[in-house]
């Protein structure tokens, strides 16, 4: 049978690594696929030497899109333009995609998923989430059984990697990130990656093959780590907790839950325990219980490994029907729900508080008057001693769960307090246990 011709957008990180892995494992996939793959036709935003023989090259990608011998156009150039216009046109040239681009997915997917189900063609999208784990295979496939309850992840390689240097060797923030971004980990933006932007593209995507929804990344609460202090993470050590950055998505009676914020949880929890540059999914459904999934979450072979898993997929579905295709996003599309998703206020989560209060008589009176008002109850406390020459004390508070909207009120009225110097440090608490509903 003739080979399956690929047209390549990008040869950075990941595209070389997609050539490499095509190269090197191309007559153990040609096993699977049943069907050569080859790469016919690559787009570089500069002129280089070809990684391989036999691949023609050029700078202009619409002249990759709109070869007519390619079947199959798979898009690494990241970003949302000019990769929605060439995604677009691939779809309408009759082409399959394969793509690794979490923010397109996550701000047109909706719409590039419809073109794609007029025109009949694929669009896979594997690698956009947590790099080399099949997260979206197995949700979409794997756990098709279930009714999945919450999912709970780790699905920033670089922010992942930026706590676990500031915990275990003290080091400085800017300088972790310097190293993520010399190790390919980072996105072309590293804000991307330190506000949380890049983890909320990836929860949109979760989210929606979870429970059916629509992509509604305008809809997510996004905090990235800039904020995290060394301090925080040790006092949270003391507790018997890690900060973890997580993206969070869970069904509660009174519609979904969507956010990437830090996040404290158990140290003992296996997912706590996820350092460096790995990815971690936790995903509870009704029927299987709490599952795990964990790999490296960036990288050029990692990432090119769930790519190429994409093509052999694209390959074996192109003589089926297109009507009984796996569905893009796991539900059929018509049956895709409006359930609500909540505003960050109406989530109940537990906190972790910080404050610099006075050494004065009655201001943690005062602070717990406060809590208590609102109907916060206090679960643990530190207060550490004054430094030499000050007599401002570091009091650190866990508290029971409680909507977000009594958090804030409770916030507000502790800043304004003339004991207490500067803004309250808040990081919402997670157990992330089987009874968590
Ligand atoms: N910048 C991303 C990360 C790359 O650090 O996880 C993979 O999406």
């Amino acid at each position: 049978m003739n080979p399956v011709r690929i047209g390549l957008l990008g040869l950075g990180t990941v595209g070389s690594g997609t050539v490499n892995v095509l190269a090197r494992n191309g007559a153990e996939i040609a096993r699977r696929a049943g069907r050569e793959i080859r790469v016919v036709h690559a787009a570089a935003r500069d002129r280089r030497p070809c990684p391989v023989e036999g691949i023609r090259l050029t700078t202009d990608p619409f002249e990759v899109v709109d070869d007519p011998q390619v079947e199959v156009v798979v898009e690494l150039i990241g970003g949302q333009d000019p990769a929605r216009r060439l995604v677009l046109r691939a779809i309408e040239n009759g082409k399959h995609v394969v793509t690794a681009n979490k923010a397109l997915i996550a701000a047109h997917g909706n719409e590039i998923f419809a073109a794609a189900r007029n025109r009949g063609v694929i669009v896979a999208f594997e690698a956009a989430v947590a790099g080399g784990i099949p997260i979206i295979k197995t949700i979409r496939e794997g756990l098709a059984a279930n009714r999945i309850e919450w999912l709970a992840g780790i699905i920033n390689g670089t922010g992942n990697f930026i706590l676990t240097e500031m915990r275990d060797r003290g080091r400085e923030f800017a300088d972790v990130l310097a190293e993520a971004q010399r190790l390919g980990y980072a996105e072309a933006d590293p804000s991307f990656d330190v506000q949380g932007i890049d983890a909320a593209h990836k929860l949109t995507i979760l989210a929606a093959i979870a429970f059916g929804i629509p992509l509604q990344y305008d809809k997510v609460y996004t905090e990235g780590i800039a904020g995290m202090t060394r301090s925080d993470v040790c006092y949270a050590e003391e507790l018997g907790y890690r900060i973890k950055h997580l993206g969070i998505a869970r069904r509660t009676d009174r519609g979904v839950e969507l956010r990437v914020h830090p996040t404290l949880i158990p140290e003992r929890r296996l997912i706590a325990n996820v350092d460096g540059v790995m990815n971690a999914i936790l995903v509870k459904g009704d029927a299987v219980g709490s599952t795990m999934y964990y790999g490296a979450g960036a990288g050029s072979e990692p990432t090119a490994s769930a790519v190429v898993a994409d093509i052999v997929d694209v390959v074996r579905m192109l003589t089926a029907d297109p009507n009984n295709r796996v569905p893009h996003l796991a539900f059929q599309p018509d049956q895709l729900s409006d359930v609500p998703i909540l505003p960050m206020q109406e989530v109940e989560t537990a906190y972790y508080l910080r404050m610099q209060a006075r050494d004065e008589l009655g201001v943690l009176a005062d602070v717990t008057r406060i809590l208590a008002d609102v109907g916060i109850s206090i679960e643990a406390m530190i207060q550490k001693e004054p430094a030499a020459d000050s007599n401002v004390v570091s009091v650190i508070l866990l508290t029971h769960r409680v909507l977000e909207r009594n958090m804030n009120k409770a916030i507000a009225q502790i800043e304004a307090l003339d004991s207490i110097n500067g803004e309250v440090m808040r990081i919402r608490v997670e157990q992330l246990n089987q009874d968590w509903k």
